[in-house]
């Protein structure tokens, strides 16, 4: 059995997505499950690119122990030695070289012709393998470089010292059966080849990220890049739940490889990352979505009642997909709910489990059952996203009805002192987003406003999502409450709160 490499780049390529970012501690959070979870190789950020990826992929490599950790940078010194200098405290550090082979990227964006690109990717990674044992290299945008050039470059990086080198379908551009006969001829005509794996790294504007890399392994990739949920720039990158569950699901098919991935924490996972990144989960996605494991039609139903098999090919408990189970109550303790937060994948010191524990004991005086998207809820909101609000709400009152112009007053506490203002809106939600912009001068474009239910019954709470533009920016903001009013202001807040603290 060949093992495949699980590689994930949630931390890098999805946090890339627009309005993805995590904080430092957000990032921490989801490295940590991640390695529970048997993730092979963390990307955890590209340090060269802010002092606070550098900070974040420092402090995902001093604390992570059992997967080895990552950090991008591309073809040139200064970006390797920075890598470096946040990877050098990992108990398995590597650095992961990129440079453009596909005559487009040559041209255009970097102006070089191949020779010249031959010889900064060797030296990148004989540089880099100075410093760290183990070296990728990724030729950039590779389905779209002429394929004797990227074997020469290949063999050449390998030549250099690279262990691995991974073939990203950059722009999404390939197709199955194409990208498997690529990575074909990369295990067939490099003569090298044996002394480096061969990853694939495949974005999803196509929708084949996961198609192509499945070919990939058909045809000799033993490491996979993807990312929890499928997140990444633009259409994102492919699904790591979707991968993994095709090798486990179809061993018959996939005969010679396996996965070493605790596939029951799947969705613990895909609810982390959304959670924190405020990206949704489409219903209808596969192995994560609300509806991956529900029946609608009376034929299936009937089917199912008689063997699970006729229309189920996985279980829903092998991703761990447990419907939303009541955990928790008013007269729960401190213990039980600690406990649940470190099973939903958080990791809190005593005070914020202090502070966490009030929180929720005000949310069961609302609410009398509270679900684990309850606790997912509060621990984001009042805990994660900013340990300081720079604004936080105090009090709000609306007049709204079918005869009245709605309008809104709300009062903000800032740096220890009240400040209150009213406005009159089209809505009452509106009418309280302009009462903010009046207190905090701050100005954010609204792009997008959606309300849901977290949970299902009459007192469920309301979570609002915003996703805004800001400074040439774009970010998402997320607030919940049993008063929908309340949680679109906090959505709104959270939103100011990311633009006042950039
Ligand atoms: O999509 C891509 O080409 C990348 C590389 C940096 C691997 O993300
Ligand atoms: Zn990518």
């Amino acid at each position: 059995m060949n093992k495949i490499i699980i590689f994930d780049t949630t931390l890098r390529d999805g946090e890339q997505a627009p309005g993805a970012s995590l904080n430092i501690k957000e990032k921490l959070n989801i490295a940590k499950a991640l390695s529970q979870f048997g993730v092979d190789v963390i990307e955890a950020g590209f340090p060269i690119s802010s002092p606070g990826d550098f900070e974040a992929v420092k402090a995902v490599a001093k604390s992570i122990k059992g997967s080895s950790v990552c950090g991008l940078a591309r073809a040139v010194k200064k970006d390797i030695d920075v890598a470096w200098g946040a990877l050098k405290f990992a108990r398995r550090g590597r650095i992961h070289v990129f440079l453009a082979t596909s005559k487009i990227h040559m041209k255009y964006k970097l102006q070089k012709h191949e020779d010249e690109v031959l010889k900064l990717a060797r030296d990148a990674v004989k540089y880099a393998r100075n410093l760290c044992e183990d070296v990728e290299f990724s030729p950039e945008d590779a389905s779209r470089t002429v394929p004797e050039f990227l074997l020469r470059v290949i063999e050449s990086v390998i030549n250099a010292g690279a262990t691995t080198v991974n073939i990203p379908d950059t722009v999404g551009y390939a197709q199955p059966l194409e990208f498997g006969e690529l990575i074909s001829q990369i295990c067939n005509k490099v003569p090298n080849i044996n002394k480096a794996v061969i990853s694939v790294h495949c974005h999803n504007d196509l929708g084949l990220a996961v198609a192509n890399s499945l070919a990939a392994i058909k045809n000799g990739a033993r490491q996979i890049e993807c990312t929890i949920n499928g997140i990444g720039e633009r259409a994102g990158n492919a699904a790591l739940e979707e991968i993994v569950m095709a090798i486990r699901t179809r061993g018959d098919f996939f005969k010679d490889v396996n996965v070493d991935i605790k596939t029951n924490q799947i969705c613990k996972l895909s609810r982390l990352v959304s959670n924190l990144t405020s990206f949704l989960v489409a219903p209808n996605k596969a192995i994560v979505g609300s509806n991956a494991f529900r029946h609608e039609a009376g034929i299936h139903q009937d089917g199912i009642l008689k063997k699970r098999s006729t229309y189920e090919i996985m279980s829903a408990q092998d991703v761990g997909f447990n419907k939303t189970e009541l955990v928790l109550g008013k007269h729960s303790g401190r213990h039980a709910f600690s406990q649940r937060l470190k099973e939903l994948g958080f990791h809190l010191k005593s005070k914020e489990i202090e502070e966490a524990f009030s929180e929720f004991k005000r949310l069961s005086d609302k609410k009398k059952q509270i679900f684990d998207e309850d606790l997912l809820a509060l621990i984001r909101e009042r805990f994660h996203k900013e340990s300081k609000p720079i604004w936080q709400l105090r009090d709000f009152r609306i007049i709204s009805g079918t005869a009245l112009s709605p309008q809104a007053e709300i009062t903000l506490r800032h740096k220890g002192k009240k400040f209150k203002a009213d406005a009159y809106g089209d809505g009452p939600i509106d009418a309280c987003f302009k009462a903010i912009d009046k207190i905090t001068g701050i100005k954010i474009k609204l792009l997008d406003y959606r309300l849901e239910s977290l949970t299902s019954g009459k007192d469920a709470q309301g979570s609002a999502n915003l996703r805004f533009s800001a400074q040439g920016k774009e970010f998402t903001g997320r607030g919940s409450s049993t008063d929908i009013i309340e949680a679109s202001i906090r959505a709104y807040l959270s939103a100011i709160n990311r633009v006042a603290s950039i």
